[in-house]
């Protein structure tokens, strides 16, 4: 640990970080935009100039290590007049984008153009520019606009030292010098989409979120990704009800500044008619709308002379409605089973090792540790024979169960009952009761990843229609049954 000084604040910092990195200790942001604190150190930009005491030429905060001892300035006129004429370089090729460019609102070069820029520039006449490059599908995910780029390399830096694919590359010199693919070599990692976060110009943009809409009309929620075991910690981006994408919540320990293409882009799965009432089958067989009485009703009468119940749970599930299942279907008797697909495997980087995610679900360890390991493989393959009462506590617990076989032996449980937000799914076609559940988005709880690490999510909004999470649907399941094993006594 060395003590220094930055713009007269004394802070105790480890020794040998970099200026950009020991400002923030004294809670000075030195601006920046090459340096990205999980890539390698390239001092390219310029634009983190610093003055260190006793040595005659300002200095690059990102390329500078800090000694005990050290006095910093980041802020005052020498510095400030460099940083502005920095500025001034990066945005002489720079076009008058932003009005309609989609990193608008959450872009490092408008920020300091707008807090440490000038108001004039003297080179005001003639723009380079890259004729055709403006809207060029790189890869699947990533639209490049080539006349935003400030050749920062942190794109390239990227393919080249997280995901080690070396897609993107630096082609011809000097004003000339272009971002690009090789010829018939598309940006297609499987974190590609992460170049569009490390951008910090609109050069870089997803196919999926460009011209969405503009980040500032949008709530930000944390939460964690339920794409695999992993469990990235996202920023989900939604408004009035709508979910319009989920960026990366910097975990050094899980996903540190990354997300897979997979996980970014699997909100998409939501984009789907909801379940958004309850549903009852009728005594003529017909699947119709009903209230949520008429639906706890029909399940009550169905638990009053089952002797054999079982009940699905799901590896979707949080912590606290996998913990309200197991309360209900001990009060039931209902034997709990639970199962996870596998995926991938999915590789993702923490600030300091690999992780391996091969489950498809978030949260299989969480919920098998509350309601047990018992697979339901057998209802599955041989059918639910002889059961009174067949409980699913998602639709989508597992793949599989839109195999119209598996589909087939589940129903020959007497009774069905499914929590389904999909409204396409074809269990709820043939389930008994459908009660319509929360998705990820409308869910508070805890998820616990393949670190065993217990982990928050946070709802963005509350239910479509009349959903409910699985855990208030079996506080209000016992309720009705308690009700109906002891009415409540009338005085009349
Ligand atoms: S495309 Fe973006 S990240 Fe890549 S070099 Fe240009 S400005 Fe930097
Ligand atoms: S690695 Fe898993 S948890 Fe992380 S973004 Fe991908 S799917 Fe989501
Ligand atoms: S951030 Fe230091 S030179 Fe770019």
């Amino acid at each position: 640990m060395g003590k220094i000084t930055i713009d007269g604040i004394e802070v105790e910092v480890q020794d040998g970080i970099n200026v950009i990195e020991a400002a923030k200790a004294a809670d000075i942001h030195v601006p920046h935009f090459c340096y990205h604190p999980s890539l390698s150190v390239v001092g390219q930009c310029r634009m983190c100039l610093v003055e260190v005491e006793g040595m005659p030429k300002l200095q690059a905060g990102c390329a500078t290590p800090v000694r005990d001892g050290m006095k910093i300035n980041v802020w005052n006129e020498r510095v400030d007049k460099a940083r502005k004429g920095q500025m001034e370089f990066l945005l002489i090729n720079h076009p008058l984008d932003c009005p309609i460019c989609d990193k608008a609102g959450e872009c490092p070069l408008q920020d300091y153009s707008f807090n440490y820029g000038s108001v004039t520039s003297r080179y005001g006449e003639f723009k380079r520019t890259y004729p055709g490059m403006d809207r060029t599908p790189i890869g699947p995910h990533v639209v490049q606009n080539m006349n935003r780029c400030i050749h920062c390399t942190r794109c390239i830096r990227f393919c080249a030292e997280i995901t080690n694919t070396n897609e993107l590359a630096f082609f011809k010199r000097g004003a000339s010098t272009e971002v690009g693919v090789f010829a018939g070599v598309p940006l297609d990692n499987w974190m590609s989409a992460c170049v569009t976060d490390v951008c910090p110009t609109g050069a870089l943009t997803t196919r999926e979120f460009r011209f969405e809409s503009r980040v500032w009309n949008l709530d930000s929620t944390d939460s964690v990704c339920n794409g695999c075991d992993v469990g990235c910690n996202i920023f989900i981006g939604h408004r009035t009800g709508q979910l319009f994408r989920y960026r990366p919540r910097v975990n050094p320990d899980v996903n540190d500044h990354w997300l897979c293409d997979y996980g970014r882009f699997s909100y998409e799965r939501y984009d789907t008619d909801r379940v958004v009432v309850p549903k009852v089958r009728t005594e003529d067989d017909y699947l119709g709308i009903a209230t949520w009485s008429e639906a706890l009703d029909a399940i009550t009468n169905a638990f009053i002379d089952a002797k054999n119940v079982a009940m699905i749970a799901s590896a979707n599930m949080t912590n606290e409605e996998a913990a309200a299942a197991k309360a209900f279907a001990d009060e039931v008797g209902a034997n709990v089973l639970v199962m996870v697909d596998s995926i991938g495997p999915i590789k993702m980087k923490s600030r300091t090792e690999w992780l391996l995610g091969t489950q498809a679900a978030p949260n299989y360890r969480g919920v098998s540790r509350i309601v047990g390991e018992k697979s339901p493989e057998d209802l599955l393959t041989k059918g639910a024979e002889g059961i009174d009462v067949l409980y699913l506590c998602d639709a989508e617990f597992s793949d599989r169960a839109k195999d119209p076989a598996v589909i087939a032996n589940l129903r020959k449980a007497k009774f069905l009952i499914v929590h389904s937000w999909d409204a396409t799914h074809p269990l709820n076609d043939v389930a008994d009761v459908v009660l319509p559940s929360t998705i990820h988005a409308e869910k508070d709880g805890t998820f616990v990843n393949l670190q065993d690490r217990e982990q928050q999510i946070s709802a963005c909004y509350p239910p479509k229609g009349q959903a409910l999470g699985d855990d208030e649907i079996f506080r209000r399941i016992q309720h009705a049954l308690t009700e109906e094993r002891e009415p409540a006594v009338s005085n009349a």
